[in-house]
């Protein structure tokens, strides 16, 4: 049941590429960088014409809601504002005929969410859904639903259906631009390509062949030699990502081939000064033993790595009870930077497009604020793009990821952050799969 794996985390953490293909498939052309979504009674003059999109979602679905925000204002030029569905009606929310209700979860039957979902209709706004269970109740009273194929989630910490969940904000933007406008043919194309990368470079960072497969990096017995160099400068890297794509799959957008493509030899982890070749998970498996037994976690990112880094501390949280804060990273002059100290594990999302100057700008101001993390003696883990080497000088670890356009990171950096909860909570001796206090579907208010 579990094919293999020791936890359905850890078996959901691989199947990423597979729910990344799956729900990319068929609804992109990688000829004309057109999306097709699944018929909905929402018009493309609704979609034009709407004054902006109120998203509401709870927990991991909520982070979801939060990237999602940057993704469909950055493409479809469209204000998007994100609620926690447990407040939603508690504030006698704005809504008109010309908002639309986007709901995103998991499992469709969440009772914050769908009584979100029951005040937006009150308010006289259509909804969309982003929902994993086909005829679940938040599709039923729904003017359309884009079902995210991340296939059954077992383990209670959301993981595959996450990263589906982005992907499917990041098809919904395009979508939203290509209707509106706002996006060159060009740019299109160039992003769904981009897409239909993911899968290979998501098997790639998990060091799996395929993403049908369900061999993993678990098992692989590389030595796990993560050198302490006087405490910092840790150089890792993996290799290019195997150059695989969607390519012949996405052609044709109604057929569903067997295989997705992704081939080519596993990828690891690099220590460039002792040629240790590791992959991600035992990466983390030795973050793991050197942080398992703190108190606290600080996780940091700015922009839409700033909800990665609240997803980051949520999974650590529930899954191995270990206190843990996401913060925006320009935030931490404002107050937090008085919790640093030499105790304090802080993980900053560092990543970046070079291609996109508003993405090196941020990572720009992201460094000075490694550099306060630093200056007080706090534990720096970057995760940064793959040949980043000046974050390595600055640094007690690094984490590398494939490089990727800015919209599409989260999908990419969020990984580590999953593997890095998972083994400090195997550590930890917790119950990864069914942690305490906690359901799959929160079905009461
Ligand atoms: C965290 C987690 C929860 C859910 C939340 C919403 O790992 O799983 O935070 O994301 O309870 O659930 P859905 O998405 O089913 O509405």
């Amino acid at each position: 049941e579990k094919a293999g794996y020791k936890h359905f985390m850890l078996k959901e953490i691989n199947e990423q590429p597979r729910a990344i293909r799956d729900t990319t498939l068929g609804r992109v052309s990688l000829d004309t960088g057109k999306v097709f979504l699944e018929a909905m009674q929402l018009t493309d003059d609704d979609l034009r014409n709407a004054s902006q999109i109120t998203i509401a979602a709870c927990g991991t679905s909520w982070h979801a809601g939060l990237a999602g925000k940057f993704m469909i204002e950055r493409l479809a030029r469209l204000p998007v504002e994100v609620d926690y569905a447990s407040e939603y009606r508690y504030r006698d929310p704005i809504a008109d005929p010309r908002a639309i209700g986007l709901l995103i979860t998991q499992s469709g039957e969440t009772a914050d969410t769908l009584a979100a979902q029951a005040e937006l209709i009150a308010k006289g706004s259509k909804t969309l859904a982003i929902c994993n269970v086909v005829g679940a109740a938040i599709t039923r009273k729904a003017q359309g639903t884009l079902t995210t194929n991340a296939g059954p989630e077992i383990g209670v910490a959301s993981t595959k259906a996450f990263t589906a969940q982005l992907t499917a904000l990041f098809v919904l933007a395009l979508h939203l631009a290509q209707v509106r406008g706002t996006i060159s043919d060009e740019e299109s194309l160039h992003l769904v390509t981009e897409l239909s990368k993911l899968p290979g470079k998501l098997a790639s960072l998990l060091n799996i062949n395929s993403p049908d497969a369900p061999g993993s990096s678990e098992g692989v017995a590389a030595p796990t030699r993560l050198s302490q160099n006087a405490g910092h400068n840790k150089n890792v890297s993996f290799r290019p990502e195997a150059q695989s794509d969607l390519s012949g799959l996405t052609q044709n957008v109604s057929s569903r081939p067997e295989r997705s493509g992704v081939e080519g030899p596993p990828h690891f982890a690099t220590d460039r000064r002792s040629t240790t070749r590791q992959p991600l998970s035992a990466q983390c498996e030795e973050l793991a033993r050197l942080f398992h037994t703190s108190d606290d976690f600080l996780f940091l990112g700015r922009g839409i790595h700033y909800p990665i880094a609240l997803e980051g501390a949520l999974k650590l949280k529930e899954i191995s009870y270990i206190h843990a804060e996401g913060y925006p990273a320009g935030e931490m002059k404002h107050g937090p930077n008085a919790l640093i100290d030499e105790s304090l594990p802080v993980v900053c999302i560092a990543t970046k497009d070079p291609n996109d100057p508003s993405s090196v700008l941020k990572y720009e101001k992201t460094l000075s604020n490694i550099q306060e993390v630093t200056a007080r003696s706090g534990r720096v883990i970057a995760i940064a793009i793959e040949g980043d080497t000046e974050i390595s000088q600055l640094v007690e670890q690094t984490i590398y990821i494939p490089q990727a356009p800015e919209l599409l990171l989260p999908i990419l950096e969020v990984v580590p952050l999953q593997l890095l909860a998972y083994h400090i909570a195997v550590r930890r001796g917790c119950d990864v799969d069914q942690p305490r206090n906690l359901a799959k579907s929160v079905t009461v208010e």
